[in-house]
């Protein structure tokens, strides 16, 4: 019924500017968000079953399925998300301070292609809102990390500090803090990938106390790259590795002319290099592996699962499937479990290594 409703739905929102759909559709969650709607969301939507659940750094999680980092940038919706039946949501990306992002439009559907590019730039209100929102809600009753990126104005030679002062905002209210240094839409930030600028950030950040600490890494690091990024997550101790962020490359085939529009690409033409770099980034690490990039499917979940994911997140594939989509996967993974003979989902992170 939920599912046939955003069906319906799906074609009007579909003939709005993506990011005009996603303010109604964000709206409409806020709308129905601590109402007895939500209660009956959460009765359809949570699937309840104890093999879903994974232990990660430190945090107890109902089940993998978490919401990425851009969906609910200013920590407006994680009440209504864990009704949704999601086990986790990483809001943000935020920066010190509120900034516009880039003019728009800046967000646009690849419908042929099941994928979005968007170039939004870390809109966001700053952390000091963003906390003081956490800090005032209900308890949504599942994990919720905090994405942190770069300020637009702080130079890169300034990082480490703007860094800092973001998380000094969200400290008490961040289940986790997730440091996004690979968000391609902003001037110079996946530069700070480099080994000494890791350094310098993370090292202000596990001084200033943060923890646990999960870096967020881009699908277009090269490998000896991203290898320098896990000695650095290595020698600093954190606490995972988040793979992966939108990508810049347009792979071949793309059919959508707004393959042509700059920014981020996200869905489903990500989705086998993600699970490929989830299976790098797990082969070299013992850290857990937050696993992102055009899942829309328990198929897919459980491919980055069996690849070395401890934790699944989406974005764009919530878009195309629709409200039902966590309840449909974690429903799937139950099956696919029992057809594959685990136990539980934690029994099958990195099968496939
Ligand atoms: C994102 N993503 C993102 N990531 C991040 O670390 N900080 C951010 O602020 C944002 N913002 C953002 C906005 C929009 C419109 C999209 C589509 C995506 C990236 C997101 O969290 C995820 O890593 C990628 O989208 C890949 O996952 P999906 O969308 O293919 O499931």
């Amino acid at each position: 019924m939920i599912r046939a409703t955003y069906r319906a739905a799906r074609p009007l929102l579909f003939s709005l500017p993506a990011e005009t759909a996603h303010g109604a559709v964000h709206r409409g969650l806020g709308a129905i968000q601590h109402t007895p709607i939500e209660a009956r969301l959460r009765d359809r939507l949570v699937v309840d079953d104890d093999r879903l659940a994974v232990d990660a750094f430190g945090q107890s999680f109902s089940n993998p399925i978490g919401v990425a980092a851009g969906f609910d940038k200013n920590a407006e919706l994680p009440s209504v998300l864990a009704a949704l039946g999601f086990g986790h949501v990483e809001v943000g990306g935020v920066t010190a301070h509120a900034q516009p992002g880039n003019p728009r439009p800046r967000m646009f559907r690849l419908v042929e292609d099941r994928a979005i590019v968007n170039r939004m730039g870390l809109n966001n209100e700053g952390a000091e809102a963003v906390g003081e929102r956490l800090r005032t809600s209900p308890d949504p009753g599942i994990p919720v990390g905090v994405n942190v990126a770069l300020s637009e104005a702080t130079d890169a030679a300034d990082a480490p500090e703007d860094y800092r002062d973001t998380y000094e905002h969200v400290a008490d209210v961040a289940d986790y803090l997730a440091v996004n240094v690979s968000c391609p839409n902003s001037e110079g930030m996946r530069e700070l990938q480099n080994r000494e600028s890791l350094e310098a950030i993370l090292g202000e950040l596990v001084d200033a106390g943060a923890d646990p600490l999960l870096v967020k890494l881009s699908p277009d690091l090269p490998d000896p790259a991203i290898e320098d990024a896990l000695a650095v997550v290595d020698d600093f101790d954190l606490d995972g590795v988040i793979a992966t962020n939108t990508t810049t490359d347009r792979p071949d085939g793309l059919k959508s002319p707004n393959r042509a529009e700059k920014g981020g690409l996200s869905g489903k033409p990500i989705e086998s290099h993600a699970t490929e770099m989830v299976r790098f980034v797990a082969e070299r690490t013992d850290v857990p592996v937050v696993g992102v990039g055009g899942v829309s499917d328990a198929a897919g979940a459980y491919a980055k699962i069996r690849a070395g994911a401890s934790l699944v997140q989406l974005y764009t594939g919530l878009v195309y499937e629709g409200p039902t989509l966590a309840r449909d996967i974690n429903r799937g993974l139950l099956e696919l479990l029992e057809r594959d003979g685990f136990d539980s989902v934690e029994d099958a992170v990195g099968v496939d290594l």
